[in-house]
């Protein structure tokens, strides 16, 4: 199945952040995070060792748009306008409207409400542009961060999934998320 979408993703704004489509010329800002052994304790990927493992993690995503796959927007803080971070959907299922979050951020801008900021407004874009009915998220049972981030958009918690990533060597429960278009419709009022 393709997304046309995904194609030629659109550019989004919010106060502090441009959300556009990533490019080679990211590589340098995507490695400056993505080697940063911070994120291990929250990703299931490996952080990138050279600049090479950031180059090919844009191979991936730029060969995702040109066929049409689900493939994340690049995060532009618009103070320094460097790359921050990656948001986007994947698992998208149109046949029953539905699809999944996911997102890192460079942890040099922790804690500013930035993640929350680029978060609500791909869920917005889920429900308006993608036609989504619910979005969900998983996060590890360890990653309290992300699940701030989660609540904090209007999503709810329903249930745990046993062993689920694995994770530095061990297995880590799921905690699974989710918003559905009616109750993002109410927080939108
Ligand atoms: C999850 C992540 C995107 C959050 O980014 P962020 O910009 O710092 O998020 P925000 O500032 O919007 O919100 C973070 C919230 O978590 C809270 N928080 C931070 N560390 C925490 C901890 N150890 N325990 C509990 N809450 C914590 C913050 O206080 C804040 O909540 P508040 O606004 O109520 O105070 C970032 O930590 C990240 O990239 N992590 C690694 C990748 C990842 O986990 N991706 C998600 C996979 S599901």
């Amino acid at each position: 199945m393709t997304f046309e979408i995904f194609n030629s993703l659109p550019v989004l704004e919010t106060e502090r952040l441009i959300l556009r489509p990533i490019t080679f010329d990211d590589a340098d800002d995507i490695f400056e995070y993505a080697r940063d052994s911070t994120l291990k304790r929250y990703t299931t990927w490996q952080t990138h060792e050279t600049l090479k493992d950031s180059v090919a993690f844009i191979r991936g995503v730029v060969r995702n748009y040109r066929q049409y796959q689900p493939a994340p927007w690049g995060v532009i803080h618009k103070d320094d306008n460097k790359l921050i971070g990656t948001f986007g959907f994947c698992h998208l299922a149109p046949k029953y409207q539905r699809a999944m979050v996911g997102y890192v951020l460079a942890p040099k801008y922790w804690g500013q409400g930035l993640a929350t900021e680029a978060l609500k407004e791909i869920i917005d874009f889920g429900f308006n542009q993608l036609d989504l009915n619910r979005i969900e998220a998983i996060c590890s049972d360890v990653n309290d961060p992300s699940s701030r981030v989660l609540e904090k958009a209007g999503m709810k918690m329903e249930g745990i999934l046993d062993e689920y990533f694995p994770m530095n060597g061990e297995m880590r429960d799921g905690k699974s998320y989710r918003i559905l278009r009616r109750e993002w419709m109410l927080t939108r009022k």
